[in-house]
């Protein structure tokens, strides 16, 4: 397993690759890493040569200090979860400093509104941070391929725009989500819930499940109300939004289209643990 800490390091390792013309994937993530981030590593390594996996907790997109404070960090855990692997995945792992240089600001962008709904109403600025911290690790790390998680399905768009924007010389790939067993999505935050709040939690796969049934039969203003009454009967989770929209540029269905693709998002608390879900529903 090979730990790289900067910027100098990466480039040299990639560019020594590429001179060998074998390919590079690239999986970013924060870490606290679980078989959901395995999931787009495997799909990177039947793709790719070598794959590169960053971990790095972006301060930019935290639109909350406590909730940055206590995200996981948990170096020495992920490198021996990606050991298995052996030679051909590596880590980076950088400080902010060496994405940054010496200022750790957001740049702003312009995305054509995906970024006005959902995540980017009730988390202003973070998606001008992920959008920052993705230009500076694509142009390091110069990969081939970029490997994102449906999981945050906004957050895959939004990274396609980006590469637009900037012009960046790379392909985006999105991979389904990865559940546990009882359908709940994996999520490095989920390490912060009590067992019991773990169990809690598969109501909001249950809930998109039952939305995607119903899809067909019934509209989207009458799902959206048995969602709300559904969680003010549940006291364990606390439902921010819950939204119906185009796959496309996410803005929210008010009239079903024949040959458009809709997805179903939720957002809510469990305690203050933040969870995101969504779902294909035709
Ligand atoms: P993080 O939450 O660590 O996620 C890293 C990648 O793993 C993202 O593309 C995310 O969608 C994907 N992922 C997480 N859980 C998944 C699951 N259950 N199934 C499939 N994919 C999953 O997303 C971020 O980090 C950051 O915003 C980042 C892109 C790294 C920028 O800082």
């Amino acid at each position: 397993m090979n730990l790289i800490k900067t910027k100098t390091e990466i480039e040299k390792y990639v560019s020594e690759k590429r001179k060998q013309k074998f390919s590079i994937g690239f999986v970013p993530t924060m870490g606290a890493l679980h078989e959901g981030h395995a999931s787009l590593i495997e799909y990177a390594l039947k793709h790719h040569d070598y794959v590169i996996v960053s971990i790095f907790v972006n301060p930019t997109q935290f639109n909350n200090s406590s909730d940055l404070e206590k995200y996981p960090r948990t170096l020495d855990q992920d490198t021996s979860f990606l050991s298995t692997y052996g030679k051909s995945v590596s880590i980076y792992a950088p400080t902010p400093q060496e994405v940054y240089g010496n200022q750790v600001v957001s740049k702003q962008y312009n995305f054509k509104g995906i970024e006005h709904v959902m995540e980017g109403t009730h988390r202003p600025g973070h998606f001008d941070g992920v959008g920052t911290v993705l230009n500076h690790l694509f142009r390091q790390v110069n990969p081939d391929e970029a490997f994102f998680g449906e999981k945050d399905f906004q957050q895959l768009l939004i990274v396609k725009k980006l590469v637009e924007i900037e012009k960046l010389p790379l392909k985006i790939t999105g991979c389904p989500i990865h559940r546990q067993k009882n359908g709940l999505a994996m999520s490095s935050r989920n390490a912060r819930l009590t067992p019991q709040q773990l169990e809690e939690a598969t109501f909001i796969y249950k809930i998109l499940k039952q939305v995607k049934e119903d899809f067909e039969t019934k509209s989207a203003k009458t799902l959206r109300a048995w969602v709300t009454t559904q969680f003010k009967n549940n006291p364990h989770l606390t439902l921010e939004y819950f939204e119906i929209s185009n796959s496309t540029h996410l803005r929210p269905l008010s009239r079903k289209r024949t040959h458009q693709k809709y997805r179903a998002f939720i957002a809510a608390f469990a305690g203050e643990i933040r969870l995101i879900d969504n779902m294909a529903i035709n």
